[in-house]
């Protein structure tokens, strides 16, 4: 017998900084699709469209971006029929929360996560409370649902660290019931940039595949990852991140392409060049269906409509429970 208590529920957003490329697609939503057609879950995936704004941005490129990354999401294969889709700022919930939350994490804490001063770095004059506070959001993004695992990039580890701080503290002070979410991880979650250093990144150019790149964009791309070893020798770290790519997407054959670099005969056009076809025959079906659903800007606004629906509900009910529990209600 099903016992509904036993359905887990999964929680996973990405930001609406741009649209989505490789890196995402291989580090979260094949993740989030794997456990959306697992029927032991309960699926809810957002557009995070409010941490977008922790970050300097454009208002008419976050308008446009938040709905396009919500129709990545559907041509990649999330499917409302069986999660949740909805975008983050439709769902009030998730910033009260926030703020409650905020409550319980001191200036300190915050300050030390290294997600916040690679950002102080990179944005200097934006060390803003919103970037203090992204992890606290992500924290309620997820606890309002009461999720227990969430799919996303390994990169995002320190952030679910101060979301089961937030549960655990929560639980003793107040006598809330909330789960400590892990991280659901995938076998793609760590996809390096194709500038052979670090990941692969929206915010750095040159670094990564757009999920539309035609063939020969994808090529001309892996074409200039940084090849430069001696054949035969040490791997250089551009080399690397193709054999990275090569693992994933031509499996069965990184064996030979290992075997002709150590003999020293390896053409690193013709790896460079499977690699580029693998990863477009894994793009074309995302592409073609995207273009569909594009086409049809109705559809795509019921989601969104009935997406904010079912999780304002779930979320209503946490905020309701939780300011009764501080005294609030
Ligand atoms: N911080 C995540 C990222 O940059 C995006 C995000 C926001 C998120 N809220 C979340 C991910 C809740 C998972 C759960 O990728």
């Amino acid at each position: 017998m099903e016992d509904k208590k036993t359905i887990k529920r999964v929680l996973s957003g990405i930001r609406a900084t741009g649209r989505l490329h490789l890196g995402n697609y291989l580090g979260a939503i094949k993740g989030m699709i794997e456990l959306q057609n697992n029927n032991e879950y309960e699926t809810l995936y957002m557009v995070a469209d409010v941490h977008t704004i922790t970050t300097p941005y454009k208002i008419e490129e976050l308008k446009i971006n938040r709905r396009e990354v919500l129709i990545d999401y559907l041509a990649a294969g999330l499917n409302p029929k069986k999660s949740i889709i909805f975008l983050q700022a439709d769902v009030n919930e998730h910033t009260e929360l926030a703020f409650l939350f905020s409550s319980i994490m001191t200036i300190a804490r915050m300050q030390h996560l290294p997600t916040f001063k690679e950002k102080v770095i990179q944005y200097p004059q934006n060390a803003t409370m919103a970037l203090l506070n992204y992890p606290i959001l992500m924290a309620a993004d997820i606890l309002i649902y009461k999720a227990g695992l969430v799919p996303v990039g390994i990169d995002q580890e320190p952030h679910l660290e101060v979301a089961r701080e937030i549960a655990r503290k929560m639980n003793q002070m107040y006598g809330t019931d909330f789960p400590e979410p892990v991280r659901f991880a995938t076998k793609g979650e760590y996809i390096p940039s194709l500038t052979g250093e670090g990941k692969m990144s929206k915010t750095v150019i040159n670094s990564f595949i757009n999920l539309t790149d035609s063939l020969e964009e994808i090529r001309k791309k892996i074409r200039s990852v940084p090849t430069a070893s001696v054949a035969g020798g040490e791997m250089s770290s551009g080399l690397k991140s193709l054999f990275t790519f090569a693992n994933l997407f031509i499996p069965t054959e990184v064996e030979n392409y290992k075997k002709e670099f150590n003999a020293g005969t390896l053409q690193f056009v013709k790896l460079k060049d499977a690699i580029a076809e693998a990863i477009f025959a894994e793009l074309k079906p995302f592409q073609e269906s995207r273009e569909k659903i594009a086409s049809d800007q109705k559809y795509v606004d019921e989601v969104i409509a009935d997406g904010a629906k079912r999780a304002r509900k779930i979320a209503q009910q946490t905020i309701k429970e939780v300011k009764q529990k501080m005294g609030l209600l």
